[in-house]
């Protein structure tokens, strides 16, 4: 019994190394998480970072480092229809034309026009982006359609700012391991990563969750920013 256990184990990792890391993130850091496409992408050179940030530009005729944060990954070109004030009347917040900041770099993966492989000089295409790791709820079509997702690039606007909406908790609130609210937001703005640690870092992602920073059991997550 036991080694028939052993046995599927194996064959288990085995089928998870020919595709892809594992999924799901274990809150134990980038190593073996998600993103950790060191053992399925050769030209990574067995580096995890490398995919996404270089310590230098080395001369890219792209220049995704323009992007800050050291960025070596190609940015997605394609254009979104943004969850704003047209599509739901409730919306106070300002939303962007189009995603900004941080969200305009997981999209470069996560929206499945661009190759996961196509970073620094290397063109890829031999790893896309897998069907299950598009964003829920995202259609994609000419336009990528975010409505059917939480408002991303918006302004976090609660209560303690003028003219905020009492319904949002103040940016000093807990947000689980990663800190306050303030520390998940780019500047004011509400992106991707308010609510996804993409390093599934020890304490600030939640063991278990697709990358979260609280944990949805009781709907945590929501709670932590939503006052309901
Ligand atoms: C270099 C490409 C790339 C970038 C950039 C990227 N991702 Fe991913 N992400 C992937 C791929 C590929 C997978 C699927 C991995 C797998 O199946 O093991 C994934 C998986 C995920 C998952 C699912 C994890 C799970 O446990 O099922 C989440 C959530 C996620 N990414 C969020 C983000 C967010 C948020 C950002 C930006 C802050 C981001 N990603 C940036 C390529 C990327
Ligand atoms: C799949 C893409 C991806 C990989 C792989 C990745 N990062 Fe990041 N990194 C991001 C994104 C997107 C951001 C901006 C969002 C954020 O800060 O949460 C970021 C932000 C950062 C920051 C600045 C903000 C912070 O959280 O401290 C540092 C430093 C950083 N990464 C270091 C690293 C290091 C070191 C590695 C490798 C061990 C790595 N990253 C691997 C996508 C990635
Ligand atoms: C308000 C918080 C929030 C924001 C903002 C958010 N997500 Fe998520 N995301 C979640 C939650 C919660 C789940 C898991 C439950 C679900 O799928 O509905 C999830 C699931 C995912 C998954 C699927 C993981 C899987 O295993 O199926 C991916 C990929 C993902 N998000 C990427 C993104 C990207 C990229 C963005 C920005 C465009 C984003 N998310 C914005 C909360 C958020
Ligand atoms: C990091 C903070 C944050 C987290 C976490 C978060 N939200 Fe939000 N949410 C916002 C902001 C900001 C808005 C926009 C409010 C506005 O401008 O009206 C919003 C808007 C909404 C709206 C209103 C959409 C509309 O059309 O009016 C709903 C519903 C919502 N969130 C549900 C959720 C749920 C469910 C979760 C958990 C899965 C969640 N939120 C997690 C910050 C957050």
């Amino acid at each position: 019994m036991k080694k028939l256990l052993i046995l599927t184990l194996a064959v288990i990792l085995t089928v998870g190394i020919a595709s892809y890391a594992l999924a799901a993130g274990a809150g134990a850091g980038i190593t073996d998480s998600p993103h950790d496409f060191s053992a399925t992408i050769p030209t990574l050179g067995g580096e995890i970072c490398r995919i996404c940030h270089s310590p230098h530009d080395h001369h890219i005729a792209a220049q995704n480092y323009l992007n800050g944060l050291l960025w070596n990954h190609a940015v997605t070109a394609a254009t979104f229809t943004m969850y704003n004030n047209a599509w739901s009347t409730t919306i106070n917040g300002a939303v962007a034309a189009q995603p900004t900041g941080n969200s305009k770099l997981c999209l470069s993966c996560h929206d499945g026009t661009v190759a996961v492989d196509n970073f620094e000089n290397h063109a890829g295409g031999v790893f896309a982006l897998p069907v299950y790791a598009e964003i829920p709820g995202f259609a994609a079509g000419a336009t990528r359609d975010l409505r059917g997702t939480h408002p991303i690039s918006i302004e976090y606007n609660p209560d303690s700012l003028a003219g905020g909406d009492g319904w949002l908790k103040p940016v000093t609130a807990p947000m689980g391991g990663s800190g306050t609210i303030a520390d998940v937001l780019e500047g004011d703005i509400m992106q991707c990563s308010s609510c996804h640690d993409v390093h599934d870092a020890p304490i600030e992602a939640v063991g278990g969750t697709p990358l979260l920073r609280v944990d949805l059991a009781g709907s945590q997550i929501c709670l932590a920013c939503h006052v309901k």
